[in-house]
């Protein structure tokens, strides 16, 4: 397939290009600083930010056909890694996320490319509920509400996009090797009280939905 990504410099956009070029996918990575990707066959690195339509243009084009699907992997900026840091980009709040992937799906539109897999998190949109008092006042009174309402906002601005989309509902990340996904419905009804998810395992369910019809207009919440 080939595939595009959106946040392939980041810690989880990276396993998701790693993952896909080990399957023997071609990638395109539109990244702001192409020195943070390594080069390598299967993939094209492009300059640019997915917050200009312009520049996801040049990456759809940069390949000789359209990507068969879109991967987004963006976060908010923050001033340090902490999930509690303060996001240091406040005047674009929430939209990183919302631009681009608006960005994204309307040149996808231009182009006939219809699927979109979106990296978003456990909490976003129903499964709020599923979390415990102590996670729902987390993602209501600190630093991490930030994320969650642009992961909200992205939910809903992708169900009402005419796309074959699949929001993958990670919870909690840890660093290691990718292992077995657990797939929870999307209220991520019993899913435990502290979930985690290895990068890697998000990155390789995010390829396997590009690959495979099994979750197209789902938003099932995962862990190992
Ligand atoms: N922390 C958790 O436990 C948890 C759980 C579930 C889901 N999530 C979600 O998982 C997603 C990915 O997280 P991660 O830790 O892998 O992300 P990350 O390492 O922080 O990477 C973020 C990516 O977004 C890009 N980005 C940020 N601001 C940008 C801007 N203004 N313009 C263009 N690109 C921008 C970064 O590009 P640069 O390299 O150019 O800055 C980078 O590629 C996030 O949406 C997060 O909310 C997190």
């Amino acid at each position: 397939m080939q595939l595009l990504v959106l946040g392939g410099s980041g810690r989880t956009g990276q396993l998701i290009i790693e993952e896909a070029i080990s399957k023997g996918h071609n990638v395109v990575a539109l990244v702001r600083s192409p020195s943070s990707l390594a080069a390598r066959s299967g993939l094209t690195t492009i300059q640019g930010t997915p917050m200009k339509r312009e520049d996801i243009k040049r990456a759809f084009e940069a390949s000789s056909t359209p990507p068969d699907a879109v991967l987004v992997a963006l976060s908010l900026k923050r001033v340090s890694d902490s999930p509690f840091a303060a996001v240091s980009q406040m005047h674009q709040l929430g939209l990183v996320m919302e631009d681009s992937v608006a960005n994204a799906i309307s040149v996808m539109k231009d182009f006939g490319t219809k699927r979109i897999t979106i990296m978003s998190q456990w909490g976003a949109g129903n499964s709020f509920s599923s979390m415990s008092f102590l996670f729902r006042a987390m993602f209501q009174h600190t630093n991490m509400k930030y994320g969650l309402a642009a992961h909200n906002a992205l939910d809903e601005e992708t169900r009402q996009a005419d796309v074959e989309f699949v929001l993958a509902r990670a919870c909690i990340l840890a660093d290691g090797e990718a292992a077995p996904v657990r797939i929870f419905p999307e209220d991520g009804k019993s899913i435990g009280f502290v979930p985690k998810i290895t990068r890697a395992s998000v990155a390789k369910f995010m390829v396997e939905a590009c690959e495979k019809d099994d979750f197209i207009g789902k938003s099932p919440v995962i862990s190992n």
